[in-house]
């Protein structure tokens, strides 16, 4: 088969590296594709978000499946596009991707259906915003919402009302994140630990993935500012079965159901973001594609063909779907340029890299990395992620970070912690 993987980050290196150990993948394409992924895949120079001249491609190359990696081709209408001239994409429609596409719709969505996440009101204009918290029906710290996508930096955290008036006035006037910020939720901040919770389903059925936990905050013991996740472990050391029975029942189940007698179909992967509270489980939010860095140790402990699941979740099969995942635990370490989250420079000289890579068990994905002159540079915030997979979580972290002490550039950083909070698990 050909197979074309849409996005440049760490999770779509871990993708095609996963489709290609299939023996069905003849040829694979990445676009745009990363440093990384050329080594396994060809990279074409297409834009993520230019849904037309991705069609274009995969018409003219017949491809035979596609799958998307990040939001916005799916919030785009990409699937509706590629399924419109006939090509098998993976992923939910423009209409379903709303799920993530709109937190207020999300919200509401929730809401209906008795979903338990936390409480919040709509605001569509800043006068309305300063009315909501000028009441007394909040406490702080409190959480403000973009609407749509920024980035994933749509969830400020106030700590007061002053914090909370600047972020709506920083959203809704100033627009820093442009039309995403026409509407807000003010929203109820939750206690407790995250957790990403993780699922493929055909609109019907639903298969979970292994879970996972992920690291968002940028430095060690959970400080700074939050990041696009900063490493991740697998599985998740707070989401024993009791728990995964009761996110499948309370969350999961009902979300796909009720999308379904909504008329949104969802087709693809679901990610739930939670918040672990003394309540039990509630939604942080929904997102429509698969985590980044969790998709790094998950394709590491898979042992099934992921050619295979990705096809039955496309063609509404995914009732037999069994996914057979390596018993040994998996981290991933994420190497982040200086200042990242915050502004930070390109164009470091990574070094060490091949000695890394040649510890027994190490897998690098890349993500903001460039390749000239027989040398790979920084090129974007989350620069990689280290990731191996041993018999103990203790010995998969030890190797990465063994990797790590081979590798360097001007400025790196990377939190000395990941998978630590396994020591405080119940
Ligand atoms: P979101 O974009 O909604 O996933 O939010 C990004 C991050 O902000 C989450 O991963 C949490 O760390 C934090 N966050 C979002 N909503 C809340 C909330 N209601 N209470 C506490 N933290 C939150
Ligand atoms: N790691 C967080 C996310 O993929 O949204």
């Amino acid at each position: 088969m050909k197979i074309l993987v849409i996005g440049s980050g760490g999770r779509e290196h871990a993708l095609a590296w996963k489709l290609a150990q299939s023996p069905r993948t003849e040829k694979l394409f990445c676009a745009p594709g990363n440093p990384g992924t050329m080594d396994i895949a060809e990279n074409i120079p297409i834009k993520d978000s230019d849904i037309i001249g991705l069609a274009d491609f995969a018409e003219r190359e017949r491809m035979d499946m596609t799958v998307v990696g990040p939001e916005l081709p799916l919030t785009l209408g990409i699937v509706d596009e590629f399924e419109r001239r006939g090509l098998r994409i993976f992923g939910p429609d423009q209409k379903t991707a709303e799920l993530e596409g709109s937190k207020v719709f999300a919200k509401q969505f929730m809401v209906r259906h008795s979903i338990p996440t936390a409480q919040a009101e709509v605001a569509d204009s800043a006068e309305k915003a300063k009315d909501l918290l000028s009441s007394d029906r909040y406490s702080f710290p409190l959480v403000i919402k973009a609407d749509g996508l920024a980035v994933g930096k749509g969830a400020i955290i106030c700590k007061t009302r002053e914090a909370a008036e600047e972020a709506v006035r920083a959203v809704m006037v100033e627009k820093i994140f442009d039309d995403s910020g026409d509407r807000i939720l003010v929203e109820e901040f939750l206690r407790g630990k995250e957790a990403s919770f993780i699922v493929l389903s055909d609109g019907e059925n639903v298969v979970p993935l292994v879970t996972t936990m992920d690291h968002k905050h940028a430095y060690d013991g959970d400080k700074g500012p939050n990041t696009g996740g900063m490493g991740a472990i697998s599985p998740s050391p707070f989401v024993k079965s009791d728990l995964f029975l009761k996110i499948m029942e309370s969350i999961v189940f009902t979300t796909v159901d009720y999308l379904r007698e909504e008329g949104r179909k969802y087709k693809g992967v679901l990610y739930v973001g939670l918040m672990l509270t003394d309540e039990g489980p509630k939604v942080l939010e929904y997102n429509c594609r698969f985590g980044d860095p969790e998709t790094q140790p998950q394709m590491l402990r898979m042992e099934s063909d992921l050619v295979d699941i990705l096809l039955s979740v496309i063609e509404g099969k995914a009732s037999a779907t069994q996914i057979k995942w390596s018993p040994n635990p998996s981290a991933c370490v994420v190497l982040a340029s200086g200042g990242y989250p915050l502004a930070y420079e390109k164009g470091k000289k990574i070094e060490g890299l091949k000695e890394a890579q040649e510890i027994p068990g190490i897998t690098i994905f890349h993500a903001g990395t460039r390749y000239e002159g027989g040398e790979y540079y920084t090129n974007g915030g989350r620069v990689m992620g280290v990731c191996a997979s041993e018999e103990t979580l203790a010995k998969s972290l030890e190797k990465a970070y063994e990797a790590i002490a081979r590798i360097s550039f001007e400025g790196m950083h990377f939190r000395k912690d990941i998978g630590a909070a396994k020591e405080e698990a119940k």
